[in-house]
């Protein structure tokens, strides 16, 4: 279901409704000192339009509390975390918390038309869970639409047992660093056409913590860019997050390294680089050292995209600055030194990036099992289908009578219309049990050479390997299942990554390569050892990535990728994982008032 939309701007709501309740009660716990107990952590989220002006433009933009970002929700392992969303814009929303396991808590997983209805437009719902087992950087976001665009945070776990217990030494200070994307746009018409095939919408520039920075400019006056003070000999814990709608970026500060040490909350073996190299949907933990000389440096952002032939598209760099507390802070921009960025089109260092990231004492679910119970193997890419659900159409001339449409095995993805999956599939609401309207299917419908670049321009080589459908696709795991799953991006009508995300759970990443997956040579290169761990998972440009999970968590989860654009053209799936024998792995029913205020 696509979220209705009131024409009204009368919900404008004042700055004033931006108030954030935080309130920490401490639940009664036998042991007194340290760890510390856990506790209940309280947020309301009033979600709002507000206005904003950047490069002499003033336009509405929907935030939570008044804020860009939104509030960092900060907690410790084994907190819970409530939080009472305001719906006062003029939009249906959810709120998604990015990473989060939901183990048995898939009612509060936030995903509309899977987990729950959309919140309506001066409607509330109110969010609880808890971060057992989890720790490091997550973030929340709306997941109606491109409003996630505009309607995001930090959700950041620290450990029971305090910063002492870090795999790594005592950051000085921890500093959220939220990559996103500014749109002069209402996102909500976005997301609808990009959802009708019709995808000629961009942003208009590229944030650091909502900051623009001094590569914008407008009649002269540069925008603030995000400034980060440090102390000379200091060590700070970055925790940076993806939140950007469109594109990878490359990260990189002029004279300093950044040594990873955590991605998708899961400790990584320390690993030094002078570049990270991030998607949307992932988080990196990087420690930096203050050890340049005292002076100002730009921190700076660069969006990546694949090379001609694939359609280029308007992408923004973006940067603030890091400055020594004592140093020279002259205003001229000329003294701040900046970093030498890769070029655009360097898609392989993200491979590379990405192939140097092994896991680190895992915590929860962390044995890597030997073997798989179910394999898939799955393509994603554009295509296209006829509209008004005709059998066959002229091709090419989109969006005539053929509309552009993203996929998984030739499936493209629309939300359940009536009932929500997990409902449907809690109450059997779905008629012999059959949730959804298709199933994945467990490979490709035709084999070819995925990763030739002659699919990547409109024409006959890759019209021959149509048609697509489109349904509201669910796959479905016995709880307990070992998954595999070989993602293999295509080259159907551009050749771009895909950061895919599973909700509910962690992927052990096995392995990745450029090129069309080859079983009989490319099994041999999974590491069984010392896998990252990722909830969302970076498969290459023109590539394949390996990931193994365990189907443990009871619900209907989405699997999508985490370009905004993708998804909204259907490269999703739900993954239904069954009850497991016990309560203790089973779904426990919504929680009360859940279903309150249902069509
Ligand atoms: Cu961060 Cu389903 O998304």
């Amino acid at each position: 279901m696509k979220p209705f939309r009131s024409s009204s701007s009368s919900l404008l709501s004042p700055m004033a409704a931006a108030v954030t309740v935080v309130a920490v009660s401490i639940i009664l716990s036998a042991t007194a000192v340290p760890p510390v107990a856990a506790a209940t952590v309280e947020h309301t989220f009033v979600v709002s339009q507000v206005n904003m002006t950047h490069m002499c433009n003033e336009i509405p933009v929907t935030v939570v509390n008044g804020q860009l970002p939104g509030p960092t929700i900060e907690v410790t392992e084994g907190d819970t975390v409530i939080v009472h969303v305001v719906n006062k814009s003029p939009y249906n929303l959810t709120i998604h918390w990015h990473g989060v396991y939901q183990m048995r808590n898939c009612w509060n997983d936030g995903v509309p038309m899977v987990t729950q209805r959309p919140i309506r437009p001066n409607g509330n719902f109110t969010y609880q869970f808890d971060v057992a087992g989890q720790e490091g950087t997550l973030w929340w976001h709306a997941h109606d639409a491109f409003l996630r665009g505009t309607i995001y945070g930090a959700l950041i776990i620290r450990p029971r047992n305090g910063a002492a217990s870090y795999p790594f030494p005592k950051p000085h200070k921890e500093i959220p660093i939220l990559i996103g994307e500014w749109w002069e746009k209402d996102l909500a018409a976005v997301d609808r056409n990009f959802s009708r095939g019709l995808y000629d919408e961009f942003s208009s520039g590229s944030t650091i913590n909502g900051k623009l920075g001094d590569l914008f400019n407008c009649s002269g006056v540069f925008e603030d860019g995000y400034v980060l003070d440090v102390e000379p000999g200091k060590t700070y814990l970055l925790r940076i997050i993806n939140a950007a709608l469109f594109s990878e970026y490359f990260i990189k500060i002029a004279g300093h390294k950044f040594t990873v040490v955590a991605a998708d909350s899961n400790y990584v073996t320390p690993y030094t680089t002078d570049v990270i190299v991030i998607a949307p949907g992932e988080t990196m933990d990087a420690l930096v050292v203050a050890d340049a000389a005292p002076g100002r440096y730009y921190i700076a952002a660069q969006p990546i995209q694949a090379p001609p032939p694939d359609t280029q598209t308007p992408e923004f760099a973006t940067r603030g600055t890091l400055q020594y507390t004592g140093g020279v802070t002259n205003s001229s921009r000329a003294d701040v030194v900046a970093p030498e960025m890769p070029h655009q089109h360097d898609t392989i260092k993200s491979f590379y990036f990405h192939g140097n990231l092994t896991g680190l004492r895992h915590r929860q679910r962390a044995r890597v099992p030997a073997r798989a119970d179910e394999r898939l193997y799955v393509t994603l890419g554009l295509g296209s289908i006829c509209r008004h659900g005709r059998k066959s159409c002229k091709r090419g001339d989109e969006p005539k009578s053929n509309q552009l449409i993203a996929n998984m095995n030739n499936v493209s993805f629309h939300d359940a219309t009536a009932t929500p999956i997990l409902e449907a599939h809690y109450y059997r609401r779905g008629g012999n049990g059959v949730v959804g309207t298709a199933g994945l299917p467990d490979h490709p419908p035709s084999a070819f050479n995925y990763t030739d670049p002659a699919l990547i321009p409109f024409g006959p080589v890759e019209m021959r390997l149509e048609p697509t459908s489109r349904a509201t696709v669910v796959r479905r795991f016995r709880h307990g299942d070992v998954v595999d799953i070989v993602f293999q991006s295509t080259a159907m009508l551009q050749s771009d990554s895909n950061p895919m995300h599973l909700h509910g759970h962690d992927m052990f990443v096995l392995a990745q390569g450029i090129g069309n997956y080859d079983a009989a040579k490319d099994e041999a290169k999974f590491n069984l050892v010392n896998p990252a761990r990722k909830n969302t998972v970076l498969v290459p440009n023109l590539g394949w990535a390996a990931i193994r999970f365990v189907a443990d968590n009871p619900g209907a989860w989405f699997m999508h990728c985490h370009f905004e654009f993708h998804l909204a053209m259907g490269m999703a799936a739900v993954f239904i994982v069954e009850d497991g024998p016990t309560p203790n792995t089973s779904l426990p029913p919504p929680p009360p008032g859940f279903m309150e205020g249902s069509p």
